[in-house]
């Protein structure tokens, strides 16, 4: 059993940035799951919000994250991380990631800014349309050189280990047992503090446009070891991903309709303005239902995202990726439109914690899409989620740092006991039950919901789990079995919360309670496994 000062679980943008900002003479362990750089932050286009240009402030970067988070931000969060994004870009630039720029009027070189849905103001920074590419190459390069971090690529954390505390009845987490999926092996790793930078859980839907480490396994072991869990019914579909036959979900960003791209049938009418006044910059939950209104009503498989009316220069140098995205699938965007879907791309809820990523249970931490710390309320704002890893990955590295300093024990969990499982052979059993997870997910707890839907999605989950459940406790684990078995407790989580809240709120829609109720649930949804 190895020991180590501080375990970050995951290398996305939040594990790579608290790697990077945690101090030098700690002993670190990286965990991934697949290849280092395998992860949401990579596949993230539009970019990261800050307030960058003298005629935005603040003030209204606070104010739009509100009006998207319906009601339920944390005031507090929200200014503490809009307030540090300018710092913490400039720390990105430093590490070197190479942001777009433009020439001012004036001759002066700068930041090209662009816009999003729900944003007020140009503030989006960027790298063309593949910022997290930029981002994740940069961070990871970086981490590398690190001589006090090891990597351990491939390993799959399973759960977290945690123990009484010598001097009182609470407890602490003090490691995790992860499965080396190269040589097939259990490896236990004791730690003074586990941070988990896990990211999201688009996997359980069928059609998503996140990467398939996306199986919320930082949720779901989080909640094993009983840390709360907050407001898991607001699930984000982004309103545009690639429909294609050949494609796996594919984001095309919304950073082309802050650019002019439109929403358009396929008879050419633009339908967005009948929906909000914003139109097609409308959040995210009012674009994606008025696509999925506008589907269901004309029997339509996809509707059309068109920029074909703007230069094909400007095309090219803004959208390089999804125009050679789209020339792969035999589509030209700088001449026809592009069919879309929506698809689950972001979960708003996560491991509860506070401003520090700090959870619950001592010693454990959750940065990034893992968490919820009431940056996004019922809703996210467009790339304020990139914006939350960096920020709270360095508030979470001061208060890693001082809780180290103070209780310097050091520990030996249990190894892991593998004496009464074998090695499983009915492999279609996994398969299948993914396939079945992730289609009555898309179709019961999808963008439109209602009671009947949630309790059919329960039973079915319930099953699952008890199969899933079974073969866990007889069989030797294995990466997809690991992941079956979190995807399935996460989607009976956001079961269990959409169906507690009787009400539509931001991302949760439900045909049973169609309007607000500000009177009873104007607050999050926290469950727990003790409770
Ligand atoms: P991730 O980047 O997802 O990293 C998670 C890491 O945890 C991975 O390394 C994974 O392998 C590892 N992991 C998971 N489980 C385990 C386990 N059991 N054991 C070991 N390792 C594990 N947001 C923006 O702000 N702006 C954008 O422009 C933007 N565009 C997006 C485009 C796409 C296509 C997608 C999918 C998302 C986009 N988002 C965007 C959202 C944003 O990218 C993510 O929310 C953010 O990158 C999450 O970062 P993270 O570090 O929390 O998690
Ligand atoms: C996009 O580029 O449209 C994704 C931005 C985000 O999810 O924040």
């Amino acid at each position: 059993m190895k020991h180590y000062d501080v375990m970050i679980i995951g290398s996305g943008a939040a594990g790579l940035s608290v790697a990077l900002a945690l101090p030098s003479e700690l002993n670190i362990v990286l965990i991934s799951k697949s290849s280092i750089d395998e992860s949401a932050t990579f596949y993230a286009q539009g970019g990261i919000s800050a307030v960058m240009d003298h005629a935005d402030t603040t003030d209204a970067h606070i104010t739009d994250t509100l009006i998207a988070g319906a009601g339920l931000c944390d005031v507090d969060a929200v200014t503490n991380i809009v307030s540090n994004g300018r710092d913490r870009i400039e720390w990105l630039i430093e590490q070197g990631v190479p942001f777009s720029t433009r020439t001012s009027r004036s001759g002066v070189e700068e930041f090209h800014l662009t816009q999003e849905g729900g944003h007020s103001h140009r503030r989006v920074v960027h790298a063309a349309d593949a910022t997290g590419a930029a981002v994740e190459k940069t961070l990871v390069k970086k981490v590398k050189e690190l001589p006090n971090v090891t990597l351990l690529e491939r390993h799959a954390a399973i759960d977290l280990i945690k123990t009484k505390k010598t001097s009182s009845s609470s407890f602490k987490c003090v490691g995790a047992y992860l499965y080396d999926s190269i040589n097939s092996a259990i490896v236990t790793i004791a730690a003074k503090t586990v941070v988990l930078g896990t990211g999201g859980i688009g996997k359980v839907y069928l059609y998503t446009s996140n990467p398939d480490v996306a199986t919320g396994d930082g949720i779901a072991m989080a909640w094993r070891a009983g840390c709360s869990i907050a407001n898991m019914e607001f699930v984000q579909f982004h309103p545009t991903c690639l429909y294609h036959p050949q494609a796996k979900t594919i984001l095309l960003t919304e950073a082309l309709r802050g650019e002019g791209g439109k929403l358009i049938l396929p008879n050419g009418d633009r339908f967005m303005q009948k929906f909000d006044p914003r139109a097609e910059l409308a959040s995210r939950d009012v674009v994606a239902r008025a696509i999925d209104h506008e589907m269901k009503r004309l029997g339509i498989d996809c509707v059309h995202l068109d920029i074909s009316h703007k230069p094909k220069e400007f095309i090219l140098r803004h959208f390089p990726s999804a125009y050679e995205t789209c020339k792969k699938y035999g589509i030209d965007i700088t001449t026809s439109p592009i069919p879309v879907v929506p698809a689950a791309h972001y979960l708003c809820g996560g491991v509860l914690t506070d401003i520090n990523g700090k959870t619950e249970l001592d010693g454990l931490y959750a940065v990034g899409e893992v968490a919820c710390t009431g940056l996004h309320g019922a809703n996210r704002m467009a790339s304020n989620s990139l914006l939350e890893c960096i920020v709270v990955a360095s508030s979470a590295v001061n208060s890693i740092t001082t809780d180290l300093t103070m209780d310097f024990l050091t520990v030996n969990p249990p190894e892991w006991d593998e004496s009464r499982v074998i090695q499983g052979n009915e492999n279609v059993i996994i398969s299948h039950s993914w396939d079945e997870l992730r289609r009555l997910m898309w179709n019961y707890v999808g963008i439109v919901r209602s009671d009947k839907r949630l309790g059919r999605a329960k039973q079915r989950i319930e099953l699952l789990q008890n199969e899933i459940n079974e073969f866990y406790s007889h069989f030797k684990v294995s990466t997809d079995l690991i992941e079956l078995r979190n995807l399935a407790l996460v989607a009976e989580l956001i079961v269990v919360s959409a169906l507690r809240r009787k009400e539509s709120r931001g991302l949760h829609y439900t045909l049973d309670y169609p309007d607000k109720d500000e009177s009873t649930f104007k607050r999050n949804t926290v469950i727990n496994i003790n409770t």
